[in-house]
Order: structure tokens, then sequence, then C-alpha cells
């Protein structure tokens, strides 16, 4: 199973557990008829909260392990679900230190109980909800337009090699193809397909990889014709 889909499933509980104990504290506070026990109610909330709480540990250590993989090439989606799920932890802690401990701050448990559903929401959103679209709408490679007009530009690939070790190697190894963050480069246009899409290894399936990847990879839109030539020039000699 994949790194991501783990990820997934994990957060997928960790959103039901914030439903629950959204739901159980609002039937108790906001409810002109109570229908359900209060007690139970209650024990449903704390119950949800520590699933919640265990939930979130190991989501947390494999968000950390990730950015000490990517550091600063974190997509700027990456980004907004770190600073968000920082966010997240630290009303969370808010929250339950006011219900242990400073019970004259009740008032605002409340509140900050539904600003960590909402953050839980938002960050499961644009993380797991992403990857699911990603996956579901995965369309066929399009083929690449043809500039017959533009002359043939001729990559250098020490310029690559000096680029890919910047910008690629923190997640894929250059001397294997063993899987990093991503598939390992080595042998790339050796190879028939390529290690993740199982695309046929050519030129143009290549760019269409750093423009529109597959699912998780940053794309790296910005490049100029001549940086990707040199980059491929490099990756042909792997
Ligand atoms: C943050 C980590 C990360 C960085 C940086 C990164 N990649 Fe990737 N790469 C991935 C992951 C993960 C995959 C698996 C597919 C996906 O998520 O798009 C992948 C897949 C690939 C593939 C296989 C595509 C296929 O169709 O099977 C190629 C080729 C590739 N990357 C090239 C590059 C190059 C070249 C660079 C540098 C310009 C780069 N990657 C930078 C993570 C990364």
């Amino acid at each position: 199973m994949s790194f991501f889909l783990i990820k997934s499933i994990l957060a997928l509980f960790l959103l039901a557990t914030a439903v629950s104990a959204v739901i159980s504290m609002f039937t108790i506070m906001g409810k002109a008829e109570k229908k359900a026990d209060p007690k139970t109610l209650r024990k449903i909330h704390k119950i949800s909260g520590r699933i919640f709480l265990l939930l979130l540990l190991p989501l947390i250590i494999l968000g950390l392990r990730h950015w000490a993989n990517v550091g600063d090439q974190a997509s700027l989606r990456a980004v907004f679900h770190a600073v968000l799920a920082l966010g997240l932890i630290v009303i969370f802690l808010l929250k339950v230190s006011i219900v242990k401990f400073y019970k004259q701050f009740l008032r605002f448990a409340p509140v900050l109980g539904m600003l960590v559903f909402s953050f839980a929401f938002v960050v499961f959103s644009i993380s797991a909800g992403y990857y699911a679209v990603r996956t579901l709408s995965a369309s066929p490679p399009q083929p690449e337009e043809r500039q017959m007009d533009s002359p043939e530009i001729v990559g250098n690939a020490d310029q690559g090699a000096s680029f890919y070790n910047t910008n690629c190697l923190s997640c894929h190894h250059a001397d294997s193809e063993e899987k990093k963050l991503g598939p390992g480069l080595k042998g790339l246009f050796k190879n028939e397909k390529l290690p993740h899409t199982g695309r046929p290894a050519t030129v143009e399936n290549v760019k269409q990889q750093l423009i529109r990847p597959a699912l998780v990879m940053p794309s790296f839109t910005k490049l100029t014709e001549q940086e990707i030539a040199d980059l491929i020039a490099y990756l042909k000699i792997l």
C-alpha cells in the first residue's frame, strides 16, 4: 500500500472522529429538546477526542518525515497543509488544556473545538481530497503539440546534473532504481516504461511528468526549454 494511501486512510478516520466529536457536542449544547442522554453524548465526545489524538500522532510523524525529506522544495499545497496542521495542533492542545486544567476559560472550549474540526476538514481536503481527485481524474497523457518551427535545442548533461542535484535528488536516487520519495531514476530512458505510471519511457512523457505530475510530485512549470533539454540530456545518461 502506498505511503499516501495510508496517510489518507488515517486522515479519513481522523476526520470521522472530529465529526463525531462535533455532532455529540452540538447535540448536548445546541439542541432544545434532548433525545439522547447527555452523559452518553459526553462519553462519545471524549472517546472521539482520544481517538482523534491517537490518529493525529502517526499523521504528525508521517508529516514530519515527509517535510524532512522534501525540505524547501515542498509544494505550495504541502506548505498550506503544514501551516494549517500546526494551527490545528496548537488549537487542539489549547482546547484540551482548558477542559482539563483551566476551567475558567471553559466558555472558549466550544469555539476552539469547532476550529479544530474546521482545520481538520481543510487540511484533509487540500491533501487527501486532492489525492483522491487526482487519482480519480488521472487522464491519459495528451500528446504535446509539436512546434515545428522551433530550432532544436541541444541539452548539456553537466548543466542537467547540477539542476537535478538541486531539484530532483531529494526525492529521486540517480544511482539506483530504489524508491526514495519518488522512484529511483537510474536507467530511466534505458527501461521501456516509466517507473511510476508505466507510460513508455519517452522524452515527451517525462516532460509531461514535469509539467503535470501523475500524483504528488511538485510540478516544474517554470523551466525554460534549455533547462528541460539539459535535464533530459542528464537523465539519458543515468
Ligand atoms: C518532492 C519530491 C519530488 C521531487 C522534488 C521530484 N519528484 Fe519526481 N516523483 C516524485 C514522486 C512521489 C513520483 C511518483 C509519481 C507522482 O507522484 O507524480 C515521481 C515520479 C517521477 C517520474 C516518473 C514518472 C512516471 O511516469 O512514472 C519521473 C521521470 C520524475 N519523477 C522525474 C523528476 C525530475 C526530473 C525531478 C526534478 C526536476 C523530480 N522528479 C522531482 C517525487 C518528486
